[in-house]
């Protein structure tokens, strides 16, 4: 009798105990769909190109939002929606969600906001309830006809740039909404959000994102550019004393570790966090050429940009990989802070390879993260150019994700 209760006993500890460490899997890919305008080799078609047995989670950007209703805006009615009178090849938002054709078990979102749309828009509509509601259901309208599993609120971000401090109360009520109604329907819902601890206290209360959103997308990314007056990596996982002489404690805590240790500290169940990681670098206009190192004086206006996605200041890394065959790039990699940075004459950009990625992924894995997320799927080198395999960088998360990485 004793016997056969202790036995029962840890089968039910042993039932806890798996449950409590479930394991990080997953990816959450991002896809911005005006790739579809871009030329040559930089075209993304989401049909052919977007992988559905790498992605478990893909997320079409973006919608906007109608600041006099609160409705959902389809800002490209030709690309999300195509022309209703004659098929001209192209149903944005539909194509997208027929990708789970191929891959039944795969998940849809469709997002809203990004950095363009900035925060003000948003910030009218979370602070008036008729608004917030019309949001809620236009979104549910769009979901059903459109076949997506999901919504992924993308504002940048509560209480900044262009918002109000009343907006991190008014982010909390809205998802309380966008939860009591979704969980009607079974969608699932998530968001993008600022990833340093400086932008967690400013945007978010934390254990209530924590609470009603299935998802916390941490876009830690972007930590470092142009703006710093010196050259970084803008997604390193952990620190470097390179920055000391800035004498700019701010400066320096800006890496990844740091910021999903502030989301967990803060009250984060780390079930939710999708560990955010990068497919692009961050480019700067050295002020002296010889000086490549981190944190040499550069430019505040940022460095060359891509032939493709023809932004200062940034690069796909199929962008700077197809480079790489015209430009003579030294590569270093920093096993510090874990990527890479490159530089030649005065260009310099900071970035993640397989390598990085795949130890991105391992920490996830160790902080037993609920996912892990890309931004985004059209800078991954796609149509697989400068290797032997399509999509390195997503497959390098995978391979990070895996029982025995071979990456790293
Ligand atoms: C996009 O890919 C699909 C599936 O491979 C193909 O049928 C379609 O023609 C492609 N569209 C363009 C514009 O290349
Ligand atoms: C896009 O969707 C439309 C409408 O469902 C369909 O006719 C077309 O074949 C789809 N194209 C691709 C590439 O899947
Ligand atoms: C906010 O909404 C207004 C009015 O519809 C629109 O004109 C404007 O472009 C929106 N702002 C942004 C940054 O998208
Ligand atoms: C420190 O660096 C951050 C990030 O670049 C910047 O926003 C801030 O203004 C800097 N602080 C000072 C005192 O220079």
């Amino acid at each position: 009798m004793r016997y056969e209760l202790v036995v029962m006993l840890i089968a039910v500890l042993a039932v806890l105990a798996s449950s409590a460490v479930s394991a990080t899997d997953g990816l959450a890919c991002y896809f911005g769909s005006w790739a579809n305008y871009r030329h040559g080799n930089g075209f993304f078609n989401a049909s052919e190109h977007l992988d559905t047995d790498l992605c478990d989670h893909i997320i079409y950007t973006f919608v906007g939002i109608d600041p006099e209703t609160g409705k959902v805006r389809i800002l490209d009615e030709y690309l999300n929606i195509g022309n209703q009178d004659e098929y001209t090849g192209l149903r944005g938002f539909l194509n997208f969600t027929d990708l789970k054709k191929k891959n039944p078990n795969l998940r849809t979102s469709l997002a809203i906001g990004g950095w363009n749309q900035c925060s003000l828009n948003y910030s009218i509509v979370s602070n008036d309830p008729t608004k917030r509601r019309n949001l809620i259901e236009s979104a549910v309208s769009l979901l059903q006809e459109y076949n997506f599993d999901g919504f992924d609120l993308d504002w940048e971000y509560p209480s900044q740039r262009d918002g109000n401090p009343v907006d991190l109360e008014n982010f909390n009520t809205l998802i309380r909404e966008f939860r009591e109604e979704f969980d009607k329907h079974g969608y699932y819902l998530s968001a993008a959000v600022g990833a340093s601890n400086q932008a967690a206290d400013l945007s978010y209360h934390v254990p209530s994102l924590s609470k009603y959103l299935d998802r916390i997308f941490v876009m830690a990314y972007d930590l470092h550019g142009s703006w710093d007056g010196v050259t970084g990596i803008h997604a390193p996982l952990y620190g470097t004393n390179a920055y000391d002489n800035m004498a700019n404690e701010t400066l320096a805590s800006l890496y990844v570790d740091n910021c999903i240790r502030g989301w967990l500290n803060r009250g984060a169940d780390p079930e939710k966090i999708g560990l955010g990681m990068p497919t692009y670098g961050k480019s700067f206009d050295l002020s002296d050429p010889n000086n490549h190192e981190i944190a040499a004086p550069a430019q505040s206006y940022g460095g060359i940009s891509g032939a493709y996605t023809g932004e200062v200041g940034m690069m796909g890394y199929n962008e700077y990989c197809e480079s790489k065959e015209t430009k003579d790039w030294t590569e270093v990699w920093d096993g510090e802070q874990i990527g890479i940075y490159a530089y030649t004459g005065r260009n310099w950009i900071g970035l993640d390879n397989e390598k990085s990625l795949c130890i991105k992924a391992k920490y996830a894995k160790d902080l037993k993260l609920g996912t892990t997320m890309i931004w985004s799927v059209e800078t991954d080198d796609f149509r697989g150019i400068c290797g032997p395999t399509k999509n390195p960088l997503i497959s390098a998360i995978k391979d990070g994700l895996s029982a025995n990485p071979t990456l790293c």
